[in-house]
């Protein structure tokens, strides 16, 4: 995961690899470059320009809350689909944006001048941004630490405000296998919709207004339908979240072998009780879908780290890297006991901040999936905003979108596991800190924290009273101080963790500094850590084996999609008209060289959570696919990346393009895009 403004060390590579393309056609300030056409999608994913006209394609799943906000039942554009027949009907949606990096650029120099004056980061930063101060709308600047604090980039954007709902296939399509194919291969998910950036009539950026015309843009990124083989170099161009591949492996050990399986377990009580109560019950299902998708994709991505580290031995691999690092410096005079003393001394702390780390973790899983926590924190904000005069209407608003998606006697159950296995985890080892006094305390006086009463009494179903009691009978619910209480006694326990984790990470800086070192001193470069800043990887297109005598082929077609129906399943179901287009065959200049109708291909490409969206370009510059998975056997690349193992899952552009053109016939969109022959 490269900055952009380091791939010139990286180009001679890349160009070995089959790329055709210069370091400064990907990244240039003053000159047009595939940057140009990147965005980051409402701060969470990726998007790309695909049009002169602002056409921005990203993920079903990225624009999913937009698509949901414009859904209706007679509208279900969720179910049915979306697109927009004119610019008239592309639609607003309040609050998203997206940013166009304008430039990057190392300020490494003037951040340590200013950290050797003693200025703490924070006022070095600041002082930065004060001597590069920026011109024009919507820019904005900041300073981000690279690799732990060994090296600073200044990254200036550019915020777009007026963004519009263009198009989307129907959830059956966009969303095709669900929860069940997520993070799965082989896979057959056409994970895509579209959006439009716009801009005043001058070209500048603009909040929404209906004089506001589609942006002129200067470099859309051209879609080729040349295909994708074997062996092909690929690249992703995005805005990867979060990666920790140089932490100390014993911390790493701890994440895997101690953390994940709390988090996993916690999560297999909240996903297998929801699971079988939406089986069940049709109205909980559509409560809980998107509760459970959201739970269930950190789980899976878990389950699979834990066992995708093990079967590659990747704790083995990060010891052995951690060893050269301490021997390099050994043997070298100026630093010999510095790396060896710092693991010793991550190795102290990590075992001795176990039990706190722990003990965070489960408020951090119990505290987010306890439905009636949740009602008292909003019970708490209507009877503060009534103490404090303020308008009820908001805060009795989101009591109401809550209640819609809530069933008191499911979250009963589901939080009756999740409680009895904190206070047994607290009983087992007095060494972590459980609230069990409170937990069984509060259980007592409410006769029995699960009891079904107090679960059916909570005051939200329909609100008709008066104001004035209803936020009495909020304050006097016995569960209306749970969730004060309960964010008062994790606050405390953060408090007191705070400090070590701070010491914690500063020692990162130096390990970091220590290690690309070594690194560079055996000519290898080391790539920064993600942080939500722009980023390259590049890698080949191909297929892999997750097991011995196993081989997982690089690409999907829709034959696949016809395999995988099952008719009226809630993730393998196809509308009708969808599935006769798909057996038409009618694949026209979307077809591959056998003439069936590409689906979806892997990479080896370094990814992450935030990559969504991203655009897979081929060794021109253009785009074949969009990435939106990655292989569960491969998960464990937030950590370690095992080139054997490690795979991103991308929607083939053709298939897309076939979406848009031969199922949606949105014939005006296809005639903005620029196709390479
Ligand atoms: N696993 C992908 C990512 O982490 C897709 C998630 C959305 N899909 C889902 N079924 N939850 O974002
Ligand atoms: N699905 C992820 C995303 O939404 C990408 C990944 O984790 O590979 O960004």
């Amino acid at each position: 995961m490269w900055l952009p403004i380091n791939l010139e060390g990286q180009e001679s590579n890349m160009v070995a690899k089959g790329m055709k393309m210069s370091a400064s056609d990907i990244y240039s300030v003053n000159n047009g470059s595939l940057k140009d056409a990147i965005v980051h999608f409402g701060g969470f994913c990726t998007g790309e320009v695909i049009s002169s006209k602002g056409l921005v394609l990203t993920n079903h799943h990225c624009g999913y809350s937009a698509i949901q906000s414009h859904s209706s039942i007679d509208d279900d554009y969720l179910k049915d689909g979306f697109w927009a027949l004119s610019e008239e009907m592309e639609k607003p949606n309040d609050g998203l944006y997206v940013d166009f990096i304008v430039s990057i650029e190392d300020v490494s120099n003037e951040v340590l001048v200013y950290l050797d004056s003693g200025m703490t980061e924070k006022e070095a930063f600041k002082a930065v941004l004060n001597s590069h101060q920026t011109q024009g709308l919507a820019m904005r600047s900041e300073v981000r630490s690279i690799y732990y604090g060994n090296q600073f980039i200044l990254i200036v954007s550019q915020r777009f405000s007026d963004v519009r709902l263009v198009g989307a296939p129907p959830s059956a399509v966009g969303k095709f296998g669900a929860d069940t194919d997520n993070w799965v291969w082989p896979r057959h998910t056409g994970d895509f919709s579209m959006f439009r950036i716009y801009t005043a009539p001058d070209g500048s950026p603009s909040e929404y207004s209906n004089k506001n015309i589609p942006m002129v843009s200067k470099n859309p990124l051209t879609i080729s339908l040349s295909g994708v083989n074997e062996g092909d170099f690929s690249m992703i161009y995005g805005f990867p979240g979060r990666t920790t591949s140089y932490l100390p492996v014993n911390e790493v050990a701890q994440q895997i072998n101690t953390m994940l399986p709390i988090r996993v377990k916690l999560r297999d009580i909240v996903l297998s009780t929801w699971d079988s109560a939406m089986r069940l019950d049709p109205m909980i299902k559509i409560q809980y879908a998107s509760k459970y998708a959201s739970v269930s994709n950190g789980w899976k991505k878990w389950i699979g780290q834990m066992e995708g580290m093990s079967a590659s031995y990747g704790l083995d691999t990060l010891r052995y890297r951690q060893e050269q690092v301490v021997k390099y410096h050994s043997a070298n005079h100026d630093d010999a006991f510095r790396a060896l003393d710092l693991v010793e001394e991550f190795n102290n702390q990590i075992s001795f901040l176990e039990k706190e780390r722990q003990s965070v973790l489960y408020y951090q899983e119990i505290l987010p999936r306890w439905g009636l926590l949740r009602w008292s924190r909003l019970a708490n904000d209507i009877v503060n905003d009534s103490d404090n005069k303020v308008d009820l209407v908001k805060s009795i608003k989101v009591l109401k979108d809550f209640e819609r998606n809530y069933n008191p006697e499911l979250d009963r159950r589901a939080s009756k596991g999740l409680i009895n296995s904190w206070i047994e985890a607290g009983l087992k080892d007095t060494l972590l800190n459980v609230p069990v006094k409170y937990l069984m305390e509060t259980s007592a006086f409410m006769q029995g924290l699960f009891n079904k009463d107090l679960y059916d009494s909570l005051p939200i179903k329909s609100h008709d009273k008066l104001d004035s009691i209803f936020v009495e009978q909020c304050r006097n619910h016995l569960a209306f101080n749970l969730w004060p209480d309960l964010l008062s006694q994790y606050r405390e326990l953060i408090a007191k963790t705070r400090q070590k984790e701070i010491k914690f990470k500063s020692g990162m800086k130096e390990w970091m500094r220590l290690y690309m070192i070594a690194n560079n001193s055996r000519g290898r470069d080391v790539a920064p850590d993600a942080n939500s800043s722009m980023r390259v990887s590049w890698g080949e297109i191909g297929g892999f084996s997750p097991k011995d005598g196993k081989r997982y082929n690089y690409k999907t077609t829709a034959k696949g999609i016809l395999e995988k129906y099952i008719p009226g399943d809630y993730e393998f179901d196809l509308p009708s008209d969808f599935r006769m287009k798909l057996e038409s065959m009618d694949y026209g200049k979307y077809a591959d060289e056998d003439g069936e109708l590409p689906v979806c291909f892997l990479a080896a490409n370094h990814t992450t959570g935030g990559n969504s969206g991203s655009p897979a370009l081929n060794s021109k510059g253009h785009l074949i696919g969009l990435n939106f998975d990655r292989v569960w056997e491969g998960t464990m690349s937030d950590f370690y990346f095992a080139p054997e193992r490690c795979r991103n899952i991308m929607v083939d552009v053709r298939y897309i393009m076939w979406v848009v053109d031969k199922y949606a016939g949105a014939d005006r969109l296809i005639s903005e895009i620029n196709f390479a022959n």
